[in-house]
């Protein structure tokens, strides 16, 4: 490729910019909703008490003075609050833990549906008629407390989830979509970036000094609605992808309209002829279904690649970090753990910033694999740190530092590239479901991880981490085996590529039948 034309693959426009940034909005609310519950669960707790008439179970808690005069839980009696029951406490825990899950279940639900809106709506309309979702659910947040907050919140973080499913399939598949070959990574790594910085805004506005107090949290979990609204407006100036126009629609001219818009003054019949080996591939792939995908074998590798790193990204134990950093840095003795969990907010974000700049010099293989060597690394580590600590009370540095190391290490790789691998892995015809099985597998696998990480630690006391460390050193394994190398190759490439690695797989005696199906599947 000559010099020109490489930096033409590399040219940013003003509109493929403004075209990822708004697309990324969607991850930005993502994170924003995942990181806002944990910080403000003290007050909205006490809120819950008061509209269910549920006292609290600690008597040292109890306001008495407050109490004899019926203020602190209108209605009830003093004596009525000190013999409280265990049931009452039970049901506000059942509350509470609804009001952070329902999010990731809106989240496993929804995710199953991206290809099909993906597909009958187009990328851009798809994100804008999903918008509404969002604005939904910021608003039930937001009027909380003009209604049974409980109900109000839980649907409301139901339907947010419900809108963030959606939008983590199909945000990668637009911006996969929009990006030249040469920036892919780069521009996928934005998503990670968005969720972090969504997640550290949640963090810091979550301070009791700013919105995390009795009086400004309902506007604290409806905020996320802003940036819904903002990615409304801002999606009306987006161009539809291009691979969407010619591969799915056949509408070329609008191909190349879109295409000059993202790739200012130069000549798209490059990328139309990539598309058109695409579209090629696709037609002989007919339209590809979630069951296909799981019964062709020629996708069954690529399948598995695109499940097994949304199992190592969530598996590895980070939502651990991000659900109960608090909980763990208090356990490692650190005097101010809300302080700590922003700075882990901060490394956080400056890390994925790195890695933005990392994905495209080092590869999406290597850093995936060295990411998950070092937090295999600093599990251990920290298993030590915690256990020591009470012999030494020095450890509860080094229990700090492994927390740090732990997330660094999972932005320089395991965090960013799954989000926009599974794009890369898959051509135009598997891509649709291909992403809504990878999106519902990673909702599902951090669903099972905020259910029961309070469960293991309770269990397992500073060993919670040791089942981490056993789990990554499987997904080392497994990366070095078989996650490929897609860094600047097309869509196109990578497939063939699956499909050469199968053929010489296929030495066995199954070779002949194997063989005799994938050039059906290619055929057909
Ligand atoms: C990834 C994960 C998300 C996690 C975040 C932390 O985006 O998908 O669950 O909270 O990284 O940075």
């Amino acid at each position: 490729m000559d010099k020109t034309s490489k930096m033409q693959d590399k040219h940013l426009t003003g509109t493929l910019v403004l075209s990822v940034f708004t697309a990324v909005l969607g991850f930005f609310q993502y994170g924003y909703s995942l990181g806002v519950i944990n910080a403000p669960q003290k007050v909205i707790e006490a809120h819950y008490r008061r509209v269910l008439g549920i006292a609290p179970m600690d008597r040292s808690a109890i306001n008495f003075s407050e109490a004899d005069e019926g203020t602190a839980f209108p209605g009830i009696e003093a004596t009525d609050i000190v013999t409280s029951t265990a049931s009452a406490h039970n049901t506000l825990t059942m509350y509470w833990s609804l009001s952070v899950s329902t999010f990731a279940i809106g989240g496993m639900i929804s995710s199953f549906t991206v290809g099909w809106i993906g597909d009958k709506l187009g990328r851009v309309k798809a994100m804008l008629a999903v918008n509404v979702l969002s604005i939904i659910g910021s608003l039930l947040m937001g009027l909380a407390k003009f209604g049974p907050s409980h109900i109000l919140i839980i649907t409301g973080r139901a339907i947010t989830g419900l809108y963030c499913g959606l939008s983590s399939g199909l945000v990668p598949m637009y911006v996969g979509e929009v990006s030249p070959t040469a920036l892919r990574g780069a521009l996928g790594t934005l998503h990670q970036l968005a969720i972090v910085t969504g997640i550290l805004i949640s963090q810091i506005l979550g301070l009791d000094f700013l919105l995390g107090n009795d009086d400004m949290w309902p506007l604290l979990l409806s905020l996320s609605g802003g940036a819904a609204v903002l990615q409304f407006f801002l999606l009306l100036l987006c161009p539809e992808s291009p691979r969407y126009l010619y591969i799915k629609l056949g509408k070329v001219e609008e191909a190349k309209k879109s295409l000059r818009r993202l790739r200012g003054n130069y000549d798209p019949m490059k990328e139309i002829a990539e598309m058109e080996k695409e579209k090629q591939e696709a037609a002989s792939e007919k339209r590809v279904s979630i069951k296909k995908l799981f019964a062709s074998s020629s996708y069954r590798q690529p399948i598995l690649v695109a499940l097994m790193v949304q199992v190592s990204q969530q598996f590895s134990g980070i939502n651990a970090i991000f659900y109960y950093s608090t909980n763990i840095f208090e356990r490692a003795g650190v005097q101010q753990p809300v302080y700590a969990t922003i700075g882990v907010g901060v490394v956080n974000t400056v890390f994925t910033v790195i890695s933005v700049f990392l994905v495209e010099k080092a590869g999406r293989r290597s850093l995936f694999i060295a990411g998950l060597i070092g937090m295999l690394g600093s599990a251990i580590l920290m298993t030590v740190g915690l256990e020591l600590l009470g012999r030494f009370a020095w450890m509860s540095y080094v229990s700090m530092a492994a927390i740090f190391l732990f997330v660094i290490f999972f932005e320089v790789g395991p965090g960013p590239i799954p989000w926009f691998i599974v794009a890369e892995l898959f051509s135009q015809g598997p891509r649709p479901a291909a992403i809504a099985m990878a999106g519902f597998c990673n909702w599902t696998c951090n669903f099972i991880i905020g259910m029961c990480f309070q469960y293991i630690a309770d269990l397992c006391g500073s060993y919670a981490f040791v089942i981490f460390a056993a789990l990554l050193l499987g997904f080392v394994v497994f990366a070095i085996f078989k996650v490929p190398e897609t860094k600047g190759k097309s869509f196109e490439e990578i497939s063939a590529e699956f499909r050469r690695k199968r053929r010489s797989a296929m030495k066995g005696p199954k070779a002949a039948t194997e063989l005799e199906d994938l050039r059906g599947t290619e055929e057909a």
